[in-house]
C-alpha cells in the first residue's frame, strides 16, 4: 500500500476516458451507471452521461424532482460505474453526490440543443404519464412558451458532483486474471492497493 499523489487517479481517468472517446467502436463512451440508495436502503440504479470531470468530481445532469434526485437529497451516497467492453475495462467510483452550482448548470443547459431543453420543461421524470399525448401537449406548450426565445434553464432541472472517494481501475487479463488497482482517499492523498481480481 503506498499514498500517492492527488491528481494521479483523475489523469489515470482520464487517459482511459480520452481512449473510449477516440474509439469509434464505443457509441456511448460518457455512459455510466449511478447507484443510489431510497430511505430504506435500498438500491437502484440507471445510466446517466458524465458531462464534465475535474479534481472536484464527475458531473451528470438531470431533473431534480427524479426519483436519483430525491434518492440524492436524502442521502449523498452514489456509486458510479463505467464499462468499455471493447477496451475490457471498467471504472468504478463511490462518493458523495454534491449539487452543481447554477451557474455551472446553467452553463451546460444552454450547451443543449433547443428539442433536448425543451425536452427537460416538458418531462415530469420519473412520475407515470397517463398517456402519451400529455407529453406532446407539453412539449408543444413549452416551444410556444419558448418561441423565439432562449429556452431558461428551469429551476427544477440541474447536475450533481459525485466527489470520490474511493475509485477503482479494472482491466481484463487473460483467463481471469485481472488487474484491479483501488484508490481511496486518505486526507489530501490517495491511499493505492491492488485488489485480487
Ligand atoms: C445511455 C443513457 C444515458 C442517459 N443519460 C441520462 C442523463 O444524463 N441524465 C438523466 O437524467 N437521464 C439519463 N438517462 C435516462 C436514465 O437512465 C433514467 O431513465 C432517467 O434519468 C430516470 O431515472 P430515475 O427515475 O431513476 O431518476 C440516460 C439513459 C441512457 C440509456
Amino acid at each position: 500500500m503506498q499514498i500517492i499523489a492527488f491528481n494521479e487517479p483523475f489523469n489515470k481517468f482520464k487517459q482511459w476516458l480520452d481512449e473510449a472517446n477516440t474509439d469509434n467502436r464505443i457509441v456511448e463512451p460518457t455512459a455510466m451507471n449511478l447507484a443510489s440508495v431510497d430511505n430504506k436502503n435500498c438500491p437502484s440504479n440507471r445510466m446517466v452521461l458524465l458531462k464534465k470531470f475535474d479534481e472536484r468530481g464527475f458531473c451528470f445532469f438531470t431533473n431534480l424532482n427524479s426519483r436519483k434526485a430525491q434518492e440524492i437529497s436524502a442521502n449523498p451516497n452514489v456509486s458510479l460505474c463505467f464499462y468499455w467492453g471493447v477496451l475490457s475495462r471498467q471504472i468504478r467510483i463511490e462518493g458523495v453526490a454534491k449539487r452543481v452550482s447554477d451557474t455551472e448548470a446553467d452553463e451546460y443547459f444552454k450547451s443543449r440543443a433547443r428539442q433536448s431543453q425543451i425536452g427537460a420543461w416538458a418531462s415530469k421524470q420519473s412520475t407515470e404519464m397517463k398517456q402519451w399525448s400529455e407529453f406532446e401537449e407539453r412539449i408543444s406548450y413549452y416551444e410556444e412558451i419558448f418561441r423565439d426565445k432562449e429556452v431558461k434553464r428551469p429551476e427544477f432541472w440541474s447536475g450533481f458532483r459525485v466527489v470520490p472517494k474511493v475509485i477503482e481501475f479494472w482491466s481484463e487479463g487473460k483467463f481471469r486474471i485481472h488487474h484491479r488497482q483501488c484508490y481511496e482517499l486518505v486526507g489530501q492523498g490517495w491511499q493505492t492497493k491492488t485488489l485480487y481480481p
